[in-house]
């Protein structure tokens, strides 16, 4: 046998521990994992001094925009910003311009997304107003169904318990995750109302407006709603201790409840806002301390099962505008992502088991990306390469992405992805992008 590639020399994180080990690739799977002389001959050979590797890193929340709004992202600017961040494989939600939830919107995009991708992507669908529907754009290859309870976005209208019973119904039977922005969108509303009555729009206002109280009740209205459904619900961005203990809580009595947190709400808190201003907000808000602990405390624990970047790029000018009301919610994370709980870890705040659980082994396992998440034979050859004592400097002006702002710009970080393979091709080499796009892969739901 001769093999496409070999990695030498490396520190490989499998079955939870680092070996020191050689990686062979064949047509874009591992066909050998062991010491170097028992490696086959191989087209090509690369030495890793050393350098820790890791399963290929799965971000399952970001959003890569292109089509009507590629002028804030599209799938080359924001799949770059993934392989330079260390993530071989991105989720993308599916408020786009056309909204994605239909199954040809979904055929649209995906096609586009083919052509320009340099990890692989997977594309969630929001709910198309006929339910009839959902079982198309599952068999389509959508990875999963995006409800977000905050405002109105998809066809499912989200005041009706029985409309979302029924969708929810429908994609578990699908076999599809539902993916949940929990914010309760009638009382955001009355909030919002009465700060614009009262002329009033900093950014302390929209914290009052998106109150702790707003998530827990949409979390708790959702798990209600599931009832005797079989459908997988994913919360996404959980902010508040409650909310947090409301889903440790369900999960003792249903066994698909998952949830996520954003590495924002894990390191930043509502003070910041105040600090940073417009460019800091984002839609559910950063949080007092005790939050924020909570978080840390429930990715370590297991209650938090992924950490997804929310990647939600935006124009400078659309973070700029004079009222809280106005400004665009959300900020670029796949560059930072890593490299922050990287940080963590090196300070013991995080364990280094938990890390690879979050961002590769557990979002294979709820996305049921059955070939990815593991450093093992015959999986697909995605992986991230870490120089885990690498100190730096994060530089906005530098991504990839098109939004080059950051709330951790100037921020001293330890540890920096340095290469991702996908697929067993190079995609990303020490901050640069070495693949044509296309590289990437499409990842369907089987
Ligand atoms: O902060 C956010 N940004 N929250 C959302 O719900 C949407 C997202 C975006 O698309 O920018
Ligand atoms: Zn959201
Ligand atoms: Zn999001």
């Amino acid at each position: 046998m001769i093999a496409d590639l070999v990695l030498n020399n490396t520190k490989a994180y499998i079955k939870g521990e680092i070996l020191e080990c050689s990686i062979a690739i064949e047509d874009g799977k591992f066909v050998k994992i062991g010491k170097q002389p028992q490696m086959p001959n191989a087209d090509q050979k690369v030495d890793l001094h050393g350098m820790l590797v890791l399963p290929g890193l799965i971000d399952g929340h970001v959003h890569l925009r292109d089509e009507e709004k590629a002028y804030k992202e599209d799938f080359i600017s924001g799949t770059s910003a993934a392989a330079a961040g260390g993530f071989t494989t991105v989720l993308d939600m599916p408020n786009n311009l056309p909204l994605t939830n239909s199954v040809e919107t979904l055929k649209n995009r995906l096609d586009i997304a083919k052509r320009r991708t340099l990890v692989n992507v997977g594309l969630y669908s929001e709910f198309p107003e006929r339910l009839m529907e959902i079982p198309q754009i599952s068999r389509e290859g959508a990875v999963g169904f995006k409800l977000f309870m905050g405002n109105q976005i998809g066809g499912l209208n989200v005041d009706d318990n029985q409309v979302l019973e029924a969708g929810f119904r429908t994609a578990g039977e699908a076999g599809m995750v539902v993916a949940v922005h929990a914010e309760d969108k009638d009382q955001i509303m009355f909030n919002e109302q009465q700060f614009k009555k009262a002329k009033r729009d900093c950014v302390k206002d929209f914290l009052l407006a998106h109150t702790e109280q707003t998530e827990v009740q949409a979390i708790k209205r959702a798990l209600k709603i599931t009832g005797d459904t079989n459908v997988h619900l994913h919360f996404c961005h959980v902010t508040s201790k409650r909310g947090l203990e409301t889903i440790k809580e369900a999960k003792k009595t249903r066994k698909k409840v998952t949830c996520e947190v954003t590495p924002n709400h894990l390191m930043l808190t509502s003070a910041d806002t105040a600090r940073y201003g417009m460019m800091a907000i984002m839609a559910p808000p950063l949080r007092a301390k005790i939050h924020q602990e909570a978080l840390l405390e429930g990715v370590n624990t297991g209650v938090i099962d992924t950490i997804g970047s929310d990647h939600a790029p935006h124009t400078i000018e659309e973070k700029s505008v004079n009222s809280v009301w106005e400004v665009k919610v959300g900020i670029p994370g796949l560059e930072t992502t890593l490299p922050l709980m990287l940080t963590l870890v090196k300070k013991n705040r995080l364990t280094f088991q938990r890390l690879v659980e979050v961002f590769a082994e557990k979002p294979a396992e709820i996305y049921g990306l059955i070939n990815k998440g593991k450093l093992e034979k015959e999986k697909d050859a995605d992986l991230t390469i870490i120089n885990y004592n690498q100190h730096w400097t994060i530089n906005a002006s530098k991504f990839k992405s098109k939004a080059k702002f950051s709330l951790y710009n100037g921020w001293e970080a330890i540890g920096k992805p340095i290469k991702t393979y996908v697929k067993g091709i190079l995609i990303m080499d020490e901050d640069e992008i070495v693949a044509r796009p296309g590289s990437g892969k499409i990842i369907q739901k089987q």
